[in-house]
Order: C-alpha cells, then sequence, then structure tokens
C-alpha cells in the first residue's frame, strides 16, 4: 500500500482513496461526511495496517517539532507543517500554500480567571493567524491538496472567517476563488478580506445554511474544489493547534477544553488531534473538550440536553454572526468528540456573550463575539460543578477583535442590547457591565477639562 492516507466515512465505515472523493465530499453509500485516516490511526483501514514505510515515530515527534522551529524552510516556519508528520496528505508536505498560519499565542488571562473562579486560565489565540482567525490552519492544508489535485477554482460558503482565508491562500496559490455569503449578515472587516485578496464575493439573500445549499448543488455542475469544512482536509490543519498548545504548555495536558460551536469543525478537528496524540502515546489523557454556542444558533446544545439525541437543524439568530449556523456539517464528529472526551456542551445568551467579549478586551487580548462564547461558557460550567477551579482550562479564541469592529463600538456606546436582553443580566453582571464600558467622551480640546476627569478617575479603583 503506497498511499500515505485514505479517507474514511464516519457513517458507514466505507473506505476510499483521498482523489476518489466526491465533489461535496459525501459518503457515496450514506452521504455522510468522511475523516482522513492513516496507517497509525485509529481507525486505519484493514489494508493499510501492515503499512510498515513512513510512518511516524511517537517518540521522536516532540524533539523532530522543536527542532524545526529553528528551521526558516516555508514548511518548517508554518505552526501547521511544522507538525506534517501527522498529517502527511499532499505528494511533498514540504512545499504547501502557506502564509506562515499557526505559531499563535497562548495567553494567561488572570482577570477572567477570577471572575470565572478557577485558578488558572489560558486563552490559545488563534485570532493571530495570518488573516485573524483559526481557519488558516485548515486552509493551508486544504488548499495545498487543491493544487495537488489541479483545480483552477475553490470555493465556500461562509459567515466571513472562510472566506477571508480561503481568498488569501487562493491568491498564494494563483487559483480562482468565489465565496459566497450571507447578505447583510457578515462582519465588514470579514467582507473587506475577500475583496482585498481578490475572491469573486457573492452575497446571496439567505443565511449560512442557504449558502451552503447553493454551493454543494454547485460544486456539482462545475469543477470548483469545495473548502468548506466538509472538506475533510481542513481538519487535518486544524487539528495542529492541540499539538502546538501541547507544546506551549511543555506538555502539561490541559484538564479542560473550551471551544465555540458553529459549523462544528473546529471542535471535532482539536478533538481528532488530542486523540491521535492519545492513541499515539505522545501524552497519556486528552482534555475534556467542551462546545459552547449561542443561544439562538444552538443545535449541538439541544441535541446534548435531548434524551433522545436527535439532531434537529433550526433557524439561526445571533449578533456573534461567525457561528449564526442552524445546521452544522459537522455535528456528528463534534458530539463524538464531545462524548469520546467527556466535555460538555453548554448555550450562552447574548448579553453574556458581550460581557464575556469585554472582559477578554480588558485583558488586553480581545477577540471577536463567537470566540468569547467560550468564557461565558466556562463561566455557566464553574456554576454548574462541571469545571473545578482547580482544573486547568484552555479557551480557544477564534478570531481577532478587529473583525467585528462594530459590535464592540456599538457595546461600548450601550447600543448593543436591547434592553429585554440586558435586563437578564445579574445584579453582578450590571456591575461588570458598568465597569468595563468605555465610550469614547467628546471634550473641549482644553487640558483643564482632561486632567479633571483624569483626577475623577482616579478616585475609582484600579482594574486587579
Ligand atoms: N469562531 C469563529 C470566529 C468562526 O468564524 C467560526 C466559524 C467559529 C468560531 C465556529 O467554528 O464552524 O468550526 O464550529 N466560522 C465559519 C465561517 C463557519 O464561515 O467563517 P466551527
Amino acid at each position: 500500500m503506497s498511499a500515505t492516507h485514505h479517507l474514511r466515512c464516519i457513517g458507514c465505515g466505507a473506505v476510499i482513496p483521498g482523489a476518489e472523493a466526491r465533489s461535496d465530499f459525501r459518503c457515496l453509500d450514506c452521504n455522510e461526511l468522511y475523516e482522513v485516516v492513516y496507517a497509525w490511526s485509529e481507525n486505519a483501514p484493514e489494508s493499510a495496517r501492515k503499512q510498515t514505510a513512513g510512518l511516524p515515530n511517537p517518540q521522536a515527534l516532540r524533539y523532530v517539532w522543536a527542532e524545526r522551529k529553528n528551521s526558516n524552510a516555508a514548511a518548517d516556519a508554518s505552526g501547521v507543517w511544522r507538525f506534517r508528520d501527522l498529517l502527511p496528505i499532499l505528494k511533498d508536505t514540504k512545499k504547501p500554500v502557506t502564509l506562515q498560519e499557526g505559531n499563535t499565542p497562548l495567553y494567561e488571562l488572570p482577570r477572567c480567571a477570577k471572575v470565572a473562579n478557577v485558578d488558572r486560565l489560558l486563552a490559545k489565540h488563534q485570532g493571530m493567524n495570518p488573516t485573524g482567525s483559526f481557519k488558516d490552519t485548515g486552509m493551508t492544508s486544504a488548499m495545498s491538496v487543491a493544487v495537488d489535485r489541479g483545480f483552477e477554482w475553490v470555493a465556500c460558503a461562509s459567515t466571513g472567517n472562510t472566506s477571508a482565508s480561503m481568498a488569501a491562500y487562493a491568491a498564494r496559490a494563483g487559483l480562482r476563488s468565489v465565496v459566497f455569503i450571507p447578505d447583510g449578515k457578515i462582519a465588514w472587516g470579514k467582507l473587506s478580506q475577500s475583496m482585498d485578496y481578490g475572491a469573486l464575493t457573492i452575497q446571496l439573500k439567505t443565511d449560512f445554511d442557504g449558502c451552503v445549499n447553493l454551493l454543494t448543488e454547485l460544486v456539482k455542475r462545475f469543477p470548483i474544489y469545495l473548502l468548506n469544512s466538509v472538506n475533510p482536509y481542513r481538519l487535518e490543519g486544524q487539528k495542529t493547534p492541540a499539538f502546538e498548545m501541547l507544546e506551549q504548555m511543555d506538555w502539561q495536558v490541559p484538564d479542560q477544553v473550551v471551544v465555540p460551536g458553529g459549523n462544528l469543525a473546529n471542535s471535532s478537528a482539536l478533538g481528532k488531534g488530542f486523540l491521535e496524540l492519545k492513541h499515539l502515546g505522545v501524552i497519556n489523557k486528552v482534555p475534556k473538550v467542551s462546545v459552547i454556542q449561542a443561544e439562538g444558533a444552538n443545535p449541538l446544545y439541544r441535541w446534548y440536553v435531548d434524551e433522545n439525541r436527535v439532531m434537529a437543524p433550526m433557524k439561526a439568530e445571533t449578533r456573534a454572526t461567525a457561528i449564526r449556523i442552524g445546521n452544522p456539517a459537522s455535528w456528528r464528529k463534534a458530539a463524538s468528540v464531545v462524548e469520546r472526551t467527556d466535555g460538555w456542551c453548554e448555550q450562552v445568551s447574548e448579553q453574556e456573550i458581550a460581557l464575556a467579549k469585554a472582559e477578554i478586551g480588558a485583558e488586553g487580548v480581545g477577540c471577536e463575539p463567537a470566540s468569547a462564547v467560550t468564557f461565558a461558557g466556562l463561566k455557566k460550567l464553574v456554576r454548574l460543578g462541571k469545571v473545578r477551579s482547580d482544573e486547568l482550562t484552555v479557551l480557544l479564541l477564534t478570531g481577532h477583535t478587529l473583525k467585528d469592529p462594530q459590535y464592540t463600538i456599538d457595546y461600548h456606546r450601550g447600543e448593543l442590547l436591547r434592553p429585554e436582553e440586558t435586563a437578564q443580566a445579574s445584579a453582578q453582571e450590571m456591575a461588570q457591565h458598568a465597569a468595563l464600558r468605555k465610550a469614547p467622551l467628546v471634550l473641549e480640546p482644553r487640558a483643564d477639562v482632561v486632567l479633571r476627569l483624569m483626577e475623577d478617575l482616579m478616585k475609582t479603583e484600579m482594574p486587579v
């Protein structure tokens, strides 16, 4: 067996060579999604199990990966391809389409830890990727496969970040790209990116789920490489932040990892990363992976609390537009990660998201609204006793704060939430909102006016 990987259907278990996938990446037999499997995977196909050449050496991986940090070669400078031993999906993994993605910071959030009542809280900030979101880690992998397969066109439906990322990587690869976005429902920063990077940008008068339906139809009629996260190669890149996080923690496995949930590929990918490392014996336990959704876009949460475990697609509504998704493609994969890692699903309100975002901002870190659901969710999980104070937790922040500045400005001006949403806040939350809001002031250009203001402020407490 010469192939380095196969695609395995998560529904019926059918295995096919990567190049034989249908254009919509759905199984020919049961219409479910595929996952990428290798000879060393837990789910390796029978024929691949006999393969002995080209297997990763689990004992050496940590050292090989650390060593590559000292190299300036393109594949080593990428925080995805540095881990290429566990994603051999290209003809030549040393020649990927890359923007030096990954290599994102892991921040301490001491004030947020205090608010959430945990001893220590970390944030892996995937918004610090080249196009400002975690999508870049999956785009480098899937775009490189598009080049390998010889496509001229690539396409995605998006709530804004996938399209920004795809447009950039298509430009790097010299491919034509077309993005489908819901008209009026994506943040300006993201819309501007796809235009800046030269994509054909099409706003459809529908929501994200409607954009997905149209594109699924289109790829069957025209040779376009689909770069939505139904494409299993996206998840191969998106699993690497799990490796990088562990490396940054000197291989201490966190107890809990909290991820926002939209189309549910990111949680699936991170879980795959952790579970693969455990299967290979690189780590001896996996963190509990919990998925948090906005109350108005919560199909996985509903599945989780439903005693019959039924997934019911819904009409989604939330100001966290990145996760305004009612029919998540990868829900089965994410559900399996939550179950296998013993994690949780939670939902959070618009008021809770706004407060959490302001709290992360006040740490000097910042993120876009969809990322803030993680912190809002963590506070809930701690209150419910599902996360203990002494458990080490990592939040996955998925997008940069500059992606959606309008949300931030509206919040600080007190124009974001409707009165009935604000009314849901507890007295303590009300006080936190009041302390965090920093609306810009318009003053006369006189030093004494500004000084008086600053003196008044000094009578209030410094943030701790
Ligand atoms: N956070 C951000 C900032 C996102 O852009 C997304 C998804 C998610 C979280 C949820 O990740 O879908 O893997 O569960 N954005 C997609 C897009 C759908 O089109 O940009 P998920």
